[in-house]
């Protein structure tokens, strides 16, 4: 297994891009098996999620076609679905696989589906998903480990869908049902995430009549059948609010360019809070620089436009350096604070009771070997690592390779000390 390892303490200065953002790669490549037609996706980032989804849909029997290995750019084919399953073997890697079950109900009409499991960070049920789609007329069944799923009618019908909580890939597994279904769909309390945007967009760019888009309201009228289409997905806004964090930790100045800051505004107002300057270049481009002074900020995790539980991991780096104390609250997951305890071996000061998380700083964080437990807290301890002193190894990096693109070749590129080291595979 491979282990990220890196000599905190120096200070970052330069230009990073931003890649494609995996939660909206993923439900794009998922919206190809929506048509017989070819899809072309272009800023896919080269991670490892992605290929996971490219391997699924090419178990289904849809062709795969990339001009290089990771790609950025895929062909999608989904001519004939002549297996209509996700495997065990591919959902356990990825629970996003789950984002195949909306299509195949609405493009073939069965589905058999492997039950994700619980990961990491929480429980995280797909029980909503299920329930919007029994309410367009789908049998379901859930046994051995899989959702066996079929449209005894053949075509799944239009229905007044009130989400009883706002669920990211279950607003575009029904998206994604609505579109082919006979008659109106309507989703109240949807997410309104951009990536839930992204996906709209491509999906009307293939045919699909969808109001609403970026509100919690979103109306679909069903269509017969949709067209080939070619998208390219937004930048991803997590891996930016990423290098905002890491050039505002290490005191230095970066320029964080093909990006969206529009779609960071609470993280770039609470970054602003705890004294980090951030200045909007253009509408790609932002520049930040270290804190004169890092105080701290409190903050709660909520649903978009709110503050990303997907940045809290690596704002609670942040929140270690700041003078002060800063209360962050998880309300979407959990047990999502699993880098607090590796950030309090590396001597940061935090409390963790229950969703909440109090963080003291600032501590003087020092180097030693932590263990990566999902994405997000990975990203994390990397942070924690560039300002620790000495050495810090970040085992089980494997988490962080399912959805950073080259995030050891970027933060060299702007002067970290940070190297991989190859591991025998796992
Ligand atoms: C998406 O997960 C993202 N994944 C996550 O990113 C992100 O953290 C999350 O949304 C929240 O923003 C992808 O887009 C592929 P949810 P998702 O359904 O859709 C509960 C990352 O690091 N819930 O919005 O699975 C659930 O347990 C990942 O990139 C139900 O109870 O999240 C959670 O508490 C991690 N029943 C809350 O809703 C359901 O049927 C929100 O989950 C569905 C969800």
């Amino acid at each position: 297994m491979d282990k990220f390892r890196i000599k905190g303490g120096k200070v970052l200065r330069g230009t990073v891009a931003i890649s494609g953002a995996k939660n909206s790669a993923l439900p794009v490549m998922a919206a190809a098996l929506l048509t017989a037609e070819k899809v072309t996706l272009h800023n896919i980032p080269k991670v490892r999620d992605l290929i996971t989804m490219s391997k699924l849909l090419a178990f289904m029997d849809a062709k795969v076609s990339v001009t290089e290995m990771p790609a950025s750019d895929y062909v999608i084919e989904a001519l004939k679905l002549n297996h209509v399953e996700a495997p065990y073997e591919l959902v356990k890697t990825m629970r996003a696989s789950v984002l195949t079950l909306g299509p195949l109900m609405a493009r073939v009409g069965m589905a058999r589906v492997s039950l994700p499991g619980g990961c990491a960070i929480g429980a995280r049920p797909v029980d909503l998903h299920l329930k919007a789609l029994e309410q367009m007329g789908a049998e379901i069944e859930t046994s051995h480990g899989y959702i066996e799923a079929r449209v005894p009618k053949g075509r799944l019908k239009g229905a007044h869908i009130v989400f009883e909580k706002i669920t990211v890939t279950g607003t575009e597994n029904i998206l994604m049902a609505a579109v082919l279904a006979e008659g109106e769909t309507v989703l109240e309390n949807a997410a309104r995430e951009p990536e839930v945007t992204d996906l709209v967009e491509m999906l009307g760019k293939m045919g699909a009549e969808i109001s609403g888009h970026g509100t919690s309201t979103l109306r679909i009228r069903g269509v017969d059948q949709l067209h080939g289409t070619e998208h390219s997905v937004i930048p991803d806004r997590i891996e930016a609010g990423t290098f905002l964090v890491a050039g505002a930790i290490t005191g230095g100045e970066l320029m964080i360019t093909h990006c969206e800051p529009e779609h960071l505004g609470a993280v770039i107002a609470k970054l602003g809070q705890a004294g980090v300057p951030i200045e909007i270049v253009n509408k790609t481009t932002m520049r930040v620089q270290g804190a004169k002074r890092l105080v701290g900020a409190d903050v709660t995790t909520e649903e978009y436009p709110g503050f990303a539980t997907d940045m809290q991991a690596q704002y609670m780096a942040l929140a270690t350096q700041a003078e002060g104390t800063s209360v962050i609250s998880e309300t979407i997951f959990e047990n999502r604070y699993l880098h607090a305890s590796e950030m309090i071996r590396m001597g940061a000061n935090i409390s963790v009771d229950g969703r909440k998380g109090v963080v003291r700083g600032p501590a003087q964080l020092s180097g030693t070997t932590v263990q990566a437990s999902d994405l997000r807290a990975s990203a994390g301890l990397v942070l924690a690592g560039l300002v620790a002193s000495g050495e810090t190894t970040i085992e089980r990096v494997y988490h962080i390779d399912r959805g950073y693109e080259g995030i050891v070749e970027k933060l060299r590129g702007v002067g970290a000390d940070i190297e991989r080291v190859h591991g025998a595979a796992s």
